[in-house]
């Protein structure tokens, strides 16, 4: 059995997804109460636990071959958190985690980068007898929420500008690769990126999409104003933005290529599997 957590965000979702078509149990870690027909209807036993307070994580881990810890995104809990769960692993005798970090967690002017990075640093030192890390680029599917605007008004809003490239990595990927990482010898204590295979720029996302969606699309560059935020979220946002437009987030598809046995998949490929119904232009 393998414990997911933030198993409600999309992540998540998308790893116990993969993990139950494998025909793995899983139990799915949520913050609220409450029915969850997603994680149900995939067959994950569904479990109500807190990642940010101190908690034993003994009943949640019971009977578990492995954990996949994923933090909630922007999370500010997530540099002091994860060591904490770590801690807690070793106490329950976990056998094996998983931390879902990011593609160069160093990029410490991003603040989740860097509490990624502080996580990593102190999974090194848990004593855990198997752990892994999983550091994905930035998914395909973050375009997603914007399709249905941009079939409105043939418009890509581009909030990191129209120079510099993405190594976009679509989720189902991801998943796959954090489903290995869970359940194959021979990986322990290594660290894989997952990028994708193309670097893409704004005005190539708006192309790809505008070919997907039979319209004619472009990118518009979003140039962000104002004072840097002060809350954790909309900071990590914000610099993380500002470095994408700056350098771009790119990198080599090559660990994910052999993790998956399979070159991972384009974005072309990512629009293809995506049902038009749902990209109705908003209203
Ligand atoms: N998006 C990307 O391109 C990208 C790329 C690389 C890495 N990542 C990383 O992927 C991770 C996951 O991102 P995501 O957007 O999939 O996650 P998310 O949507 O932020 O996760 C939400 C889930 O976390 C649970 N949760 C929230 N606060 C909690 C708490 N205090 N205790 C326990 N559970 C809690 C929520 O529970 P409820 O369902 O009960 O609300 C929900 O199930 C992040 O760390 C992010 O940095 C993202």
């Amino acid at each position: 059995m393998i414990v997911v957590t933030a198993a409600g965000g999309p992540t998540g979702t998308a790893v116990v997804r993969e993990l139950r078509a494998r025909g793995e149990s899983v139990r799915a870690v949520v913050n609220r109460r409450g029915p969850r027909p997603e994680l149900t209807a995939l067959g994950a036993q569904v479990v109500v636990a807190e990642l940010t307070q101190p908690m034993a994580w003994s009943k949640v881990l019971a009977g578990a071959d492995a954990m996949y810890l994923i933090w909630p995104n922007f999370d500010p809990d997530e540099a002091e958190g994860a060591p904490a769960l770590f801690a807690e692993a070793r106490r329950a005798r976990l056998p094996r985690l998983v931390y879902h970090s990011v593609l160069r967690p160093q990029l410490r002017v991003m603040p989740h980068h860097a509490a990624k990075d502080q996580a990593e640093e102190a999974l090194d030192a848990s004593g855990l007898p198997s752990w892994r890390v999983l550091q994905p680029c930035a998914y395909a599917d973050n375009m997603d929420a914007q399709l249905p605007a941009v079939r409105g008004s043939g418009v890509l809003r581009s909030y990191w500008g129209l120079r510099t490239a993405q190594s976009l990595v679509d989720l189902r990927d991801v998943a796959a690769a954090a489903a290995v990482l869970l359940t194959e010898d021979g990986l322990d204590s290594g660290t894989f990126e997952a990028a994708g295979p193309e670097a893409l720029t704004a005005p190539r996302l708006a192309e790809l999409i505008g070919a997907r969606l039979g319209e004619e699309v472009v990118a518009d560059d979003v140039i962000p104003g104002g004072e840097m935020p002060t809350s954790y979220a909309a900071r990590c946002r914000r610099t993380m933005f500002d470095h994408y437009r700056a350098h771009g987030f790119v990198g080599s598809p090559r660990v994910l290529t052999d993790l998956l046995g399979r070159p991972p998949r384009t974005f072309a490929e990512h629009l293809a599997d995506l049902d038009l119904a749902d990209l109705e232009p908003l209203a």
